[in-house]
């Protein structure tokens, strides 16, 4: 039988690229998204030759909503192989001017969504006996990012949440990773909230990081899925790092220095 993946935040950037990667390797995606006509748009794109994804409207953030779109998935397919709690957004901006508005919207999609998303598909998976959830933090989940402090907020929860699960849920035969990208070429960086800050600036100096490909990171993923890992991370030379930074904190602590710098360049007046 043909396995089935849920992918939220699908339409776009990793989210399309991992639906894309799914299908490759025939496995039938849910694309759910709160951009439908863009979507639709792909649903298309993709189901061309054959039958290979239905796209599904899906705000993260409502939890009613992500219940039904998960149940009906379960009650159409009678399973779900994999479910990637992807969707998220990216803020810039320093804690001293942001809003408690601010922090409820980043922590909405990128905490509570993913939340919703577990805590529904889990026990769906309990019953059917096996399953994979892969939610979707960033390598700001791993260490500081100044100026992106509540997005690190969120992601370094998101991490404690499914490495934590990656354990508990072994014994019921179900996976759970975090995926932690790096810098990916994706709409994402354009699409950022910036509290008081010219974004302009900032996107010009995250574009001159090495940026990596949607699909080269959905390849990643899907590598680090069949692999079990519990934290799938393609940041180059992340062990080594780790290492030369407990050995040597001033150097990390000269780069978070150099990282508020740079970023306090980019404040509006
Ligand atoms: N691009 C990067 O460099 C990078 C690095 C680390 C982590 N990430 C993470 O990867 C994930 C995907 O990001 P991306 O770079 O592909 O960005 P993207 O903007 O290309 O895609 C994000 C998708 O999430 C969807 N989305 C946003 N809010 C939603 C909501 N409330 N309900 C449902 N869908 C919603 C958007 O419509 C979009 O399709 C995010 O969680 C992001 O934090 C990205």
């Amino acid at each position: 039988m043909r396995k089935v993946a849920v992918v939220t935040g699908g339409v776009s950037g990793i989210g399309k690229a991992i639906c894309q990667e799914l299908i490759a390797r025939h496995i039938f995606v849910i694309i759910a998204d709160i951009q439908e006509h863009e979507g639709r748009i792909l649903e298309a794109e993709l189901n061309k030759d054959a039958v290979h994804a239905k796209f599904v409207p899906l705000n993260v953030t409502d939890y009613k909503n992500v219940a039904s779109v998960i149940h009906d998935v379960f009650e159409e397919f009678h399973r779900i192989d994999y479910l990637f709690n992807n969707a998220g957004i990216a803020m810039y901006g320093e804690m001293g001017e942001m809003t408690i508005e601010d922090w409820k919207e980043i922590m909405a999609i990128n905490l509570w969504g993913v939340i919703y998303g577990t805590q529904i598909g889990y026990p769906l998976m309990k019953k059917q006996g096996f399953g994979h959830i892969v939610n979707t933090s960033s390598a700001a989940g791993l260490g500081p990012s100044p100026f992106s402090t509540a997005y690190a907020t969120t992601k370094h929860a998101v991490i404690g949440l499914t490495t934590s699960l990656h354990y508990e849920a072994e014994e019921f035969g179900i996976k759970v990773s975090t995926l932690c990208p790096t810098f990916v070429d994706t709409p994402i960086f354009d699409n950022a909230k910036a509290i008081h800050m010219d974004k302009s600036i900032i996107t010009k100096q995250l574009k001159q990081q090495k940026m990596i490909s949607p699909q080269r990171i959905a390849k990643m993923a899907i590598e680090g899925v069949h692999q079990n890992k519990p934290i799938i991370c393609p940041m180059p030379m992340r062990k080594t790092l780790d290492v030369v930074f407990t050995i040597f904190p001033f150097l990390h602590k000269a780069l978070m220095r150099m990282v508020c710098k740079v970023s306090r360049n980019a404040r509006l007046t």
